[in-house]
């Protein structure tokens, strides 16, 4: 399963990076209000920083005009792909810049039939929103496995890009149902190594070689 840090925060990401956890970048309007920065300048940053997808969301809410913003974005580096709302501005946006031979990134996805019909516009990527279907007291999983069974039945190759993620168990039912990729905050990231049984186990090692009066260098 691909990891995608959902975050602009540059820092943030090369620290990542450099442990091997990063196979792209997601950011929205939100997250780029976050991080106080210039969205062409930060996004090109990242675009240098991670050779994976990079997704940037365009702003407009008509045809036409996403298509100019999606264009203008994908300008910035061949490994941008373009975040559209799952509306039909959106899916029409989506149809004309995959046309063009760009990736995009259709997001705010909440059902199937939203993830079916982006999928048929040639989505490379559909972001179900699985944090924000939990907080309405749905089952945000479910709606991965939904899509995950759909996309499977009809060979569908949009990869599912699980969003909103809010928890290292969202991360793992995510990998057990076969999401392609999840995009995650900083933080729960490193959350995935930490355990309080390996913090105590090493403490008790650690505890018993200091014991034995040795040293291996
Ligand atoms: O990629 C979408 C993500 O940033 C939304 O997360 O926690 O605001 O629902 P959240």
């Amino acid at each position: 399963m691909k990891f995608f840090v959902d975050t602009a925060d540059v820092p943030a990401i090369a620290e990542l990076a450099e442990l091997g956890m990063v196979d792209g970048v997601t950011t929205n309007p939100s997250l780029i209000l976050k991080s106080g920065r210039d969205i062409l300048e930060v996004t090109r940053e990242i675009c240098a920083l991670v050779p994976g997808p990079v997704s940037a969301e365009v702003v407009a809410t008509e045809a036409p005009a996403m298509i100019a913003e999606g264009r203008r974005l994908a300008a910035i580096a061949p490994n941008i792909a373009v975040k559209v709302p799952l509306t039909w501005d959106g899916l029409r946006a989506c149809k004309v810049l995959t046309g063009e031979g760009h990736m995009v990134n259709v997001t705010l996805c909440f059902s199937a039939n939203q993830a079916l019909v982006a999928a048929k516009a040639g989505a490379t990527f559909i972001s179900p929103f699985v944090g924000r279907l939990d907080d309405i007291n749905l089952d945000g999983l479910d709606l991965i496995a939904d899509i995950r069974t759909i996309y499977d039945n009809y060979d569908f190759q949009t990869q599912i890009l699980a969003a909103s993620i809010r928890s290292v168990n969202h991360v793992s039912q995510c990998a057990r149902i076969g999401a392609d990729v999840v995009t995650a905050p900083p933080s729960v990231i490193k959350a995935l190594a930490s355990h309080p049984l390996t913090d105590k186990g090493l403490d008790q090692f650690l505890k018993d070689w200091a014991k034995t009066g040795q040293k291996i260098l």
